[in-house]
């Protein structure tokens, strides 16, 4: 995996032409991984895990000391809060103190980027003074989110501000929830969700105005919506556009919409204290066990609660950090980046920074995700140690050397345009006519190579035509907010009659994982798990799962007894319905197979067979298109075959420890052949492996070339203006 990870890395890096001690810190990061991540975590167990923040290097614990006194600090604030009404506790907002300034801005400009600390008010405020402006007489408000877990919070909070119910003159939507009415003025929602509005309504006709929060996050959705939103400012002149961001990037944003005003927030934050690691930090996992460390120590301490935060953690438990400790006691959050900027909790006095954030980054090549550890860029390292000194001075603890933060951080993150799959957005923006992608305006542009493969893969099933236009699967794709790859299994559900079946199996494939498994009871969770196994596929296995709890009336009580997660289940059921809703407007009628399981299949192979692999030894497949080794997981139905099948397909190859296949189903080599007849046939003896190669190799470059005119066109037009 080091080695691995490293390239991968390393090929980020030439993206961004990095120096050499860099590419050193980077390598590092990725030698690491092995042994950070353990042997044999799912890539869900790897979600869950939280922000391994870690040992204490050389720190200097004498500070310490100052902890008791900071505590007395944290006991006075939550005084603040509680004595304070919730409208009062808005006034002693920093972004208070400017209202009136702020709203003249706004009221003079059509757009205006908004800078401000983290915590200074800009998402639960701003729609509310633009409310109170008179903004929302006969228009909405909407603020976008990068993050689903903000978009729900922040809707909560600003509707107990506004003694309205969520929903009600407050409300969010997220993919598949949709929390709003007829009275909503003030909308919260994903950027993924107002994108997708613009597919239905180009203009955006019933928002007066759009806060784009959290700018600065880059989030590859947040990145297309500024192009896209440049273009409605031009052509709406009642509508107002505010971006906002926490750190300094604003003068970018700014010359992105032509030089618009940038409005800061007066900072009211307390001096941080940085203290940094005098040597490298060997492991950081070891460090953050701070449970056994406090029990194995004799001297009696303080009461220590010990909070989770990451966006994959029920909403309930979620809320628990925002609550106020007993008397007495400290608390201690452990969070990934989500509480970078996205929360804000207060009376935080410490800070521990291990340097390091998980990022997905894809690889276009390989066409893998990989969910990998990384060094975190200097930006978001400052970010994080402000979290300190928000109610007063606090202190920062770096698991780095400050000379690894001078050399060798990134100054900003990448943004995610630039690591990840397009095939999303660039079915999205094919549909919203953009015929040249080249020619989108695109603040950062992604790689070349991405956009060209996403094109590619889009072609490949089938939702672009040769010409590089939507076929009619592709526009009936566009319709659902899913993945290319399971909009096209949903609509192969169609064709082949097994739409019943497939529409389950594509639920359950857009919640996270249902199955249970508790560390201390993992014998009897596997075994219950194992029972569901339908041998020949994960993918079935998934729709006995919802089929059985159908038949048990969707009991909670059920699901508890079979080591299944509820909540998973109930949104699976929801993101059916919608579905269903989905494929009701369309007048597509639901058709079912049943039981003829290898029509599923069939279904199944026809989304995924860019994604197939053959067997190489027990649990170990080599992919049919590059050679690329892939790994059966531990936990898939599969291995209930006895002998493992010969051929799979995959839903996604996550790099972990090794690089393993989430959700595989075998099939049969002429399915591929059939399905996929670009890639396979039926004969596969080295010569027509060879013409394979050779076609594949004329297709890709006909691509490029038409790429390249693309290009050369668009350098015309720009030098004719
Ligand atoms: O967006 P920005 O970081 O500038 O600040 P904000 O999210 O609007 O937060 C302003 C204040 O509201 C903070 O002091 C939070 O403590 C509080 N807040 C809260 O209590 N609950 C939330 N879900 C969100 C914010
Ligand atoms: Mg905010």
């Amino acid at each position: 995996i080091s080695r691995k990870g490293s390239t991968l890395v390393r090929e980020i890096h030439e993206k961004q032409s990095m120096n050499k001690s860099r590419q050193r810190f980077w390598e590092l990061a990725g030698s690491k991984l092995g042994d950070i991540l353990g042997v044999e975590k799912t890539a869900e167990q790897i979600d869950a895990d939280t922000a391994e923040v870690g040992e204490e290097g050389e720190i200097d614990y004498k500070e310490e000391a100052k902890f008791s006194q900071h505590l007395k600090k944290g006991e006075a604030v939550s005084d603040f809060a509680k004595s304070k009404t919730i409208a009062e506790q808005r006034q002693y907002l920093p972004i208070f103190s400017v209202r009136e300034e702020l709203l003249q801005v706004v009221r003079e400009n059509q757009v205006v980027v908004v800078v401000g600390e983290t915590g200074s008010g800009k998402t639960t405020q701003l729609t509310q003074f633009l409310h109170e402006d008179g903004y929302t007489i006969g228009g909405i408000v909407g603020c976008t989110q990068p993050r689903r877990v903000a978009a729900m919070s922040v809707a909560k909070r600003v509707s107990e501000e506004m003694d309205t119910d969520l929903g009600d003159k407050v409300g969010y939507a997220i993919r598949f929830e949709d929390v709003t009415g007829p009275s909503t003025i003030i909308k919260y929602m994903t950027d993924g969700v107002l994108l997708r509005e613009t597919l239905k309504d180009a203009d955006l006709d019933k928002y007066r105005v759009i806060v784009m929060d959290e700018a600065h996050e880059r989030s590859l959705n947040t990145d297309v919506l500024f192009g896209i939103l440049k273009k409605v400012v031009a052509r709406r002149r009642d509508f107002k556009l505010i971006v906002t961001s926490a750190t300094l990037d604003a003068q970018k944003f700014s010359n992105f919409f032509g030089s618009v005003p940038i409005f800061h927030i007066p900072g009211r934050t307390f001096p941080v204290n940085t203290l940094w690691s005098k040597t490298p930090v060997e492991d950081y996992v070891e460090g953050a066990r701070m449970e056994q460390m406090m029990s194995s120590s004799n001297k009696v301490v303080p009461k220590l609660l010990i909070l989770p935060i990451y966006s994959q953690l029920p909403a309930d438990l979620q809320a628990k950090i925002f609550e106020k400790a007993e008397d007495g006691a400290r608390k201690c959050i452990v969070a990934t980046n989500i509480a970078e900027t996205s929360l804000t909790v207060d009376g935080i006095f410490y800070v521990i920074d291990s340097g390091y954030g998980k990022m997905k980054v894809y690889n276009p090549r390989m066409g893998m995700d990989a969910l990998q550890v990384f060094p975190v860029s200097r930006a978001a390292a400052n970010q994080r140690a402000g979290r300190a000194g928000r109610t007063g001075p606090g202190t920062c603890y770096r698991l780095y050397t400050e000379s690894a933060f001078l050399n060798e951080m990134l100054p900003s993150p990448v943004p995610e345009i630039q690591r990840t799959n397009l095939g999303n957005v660039v079915l999205l923006l094919k549909s919203l006519k953009v015929e040249n992608l080249l020619d989108f305006d695109f603040m950062d542009p992604p790689p070349q190579d991405n956009i060209l493969n996403s094109l590619y893969q889009l072609w490949v099933l089938g939702a672009l035509n040769n010409a590089g236009g939507l076929t009619d699967l592709g526009w009936k794709m566009v319709e659902f907010p899913l993945d290319p790859t399971l909009a096209k299994m949903l609509l192969m559900g169609e064709q082949l009659g097994c739409l019943e079946e497939v529409l389950t199996i594509v639920s359950m494939l857009s919640v996270p994982s249902v199955f249970f498994r508790p560390k201390d009871r993992a014998e009897e969770s596997d075994a219950a798990r194992e029972r569901f196994f339908v041998p020949e596929s994960d993918h079935l296995t998934l729709y006995n799962v919802y089929q059985q709890w159908k038949q048990h009336d969707y009991r909670g009580d059920w699901c508890n007894d079979h080591f299944l997660h509820v909540k998973g289940l109930r949104k699976a059921r929801e993101v059916r319905s919608q579905l269903l809703d989905i494929l009701k407007t369309l007048k597509i009628p639901i058709t079912s197979c049943w039981p003829d399981t290898d029509i599923v299949r069939t279904a199944i192979c026809s989304a995924y067979f860019h994604n197939a692999a053959r067997l190489k030894g027990v649990g170990e497949y080599v992919n049919c298109r590059n050679g690329m080794p892939c790994h059966l997981h531990p936990s898939s139905a599969l291995y209930g075959m006895g002998c493992t099948p010969e051929y799979v397909v995959y839903h996604e190859l996550i790099l972990t420890t090794k690089e393993y296949m989430q959700c595989a189903t075998a099939v049969e080599p002429q399915w591929l052949a059939e399905l996929g007849p670009m890639f396979f046939s039926v004969k596969d003896s080295d010569k027509s492996l060879l013409e394979h190669k050779k076609r594949q190799k004329q297709e890709k470059t006909a691509m490029e070339e038409e790429m390249e005119n693309l290009k050369k066109v668009q350098t015309e037009v720009e030098r004719e203006r």
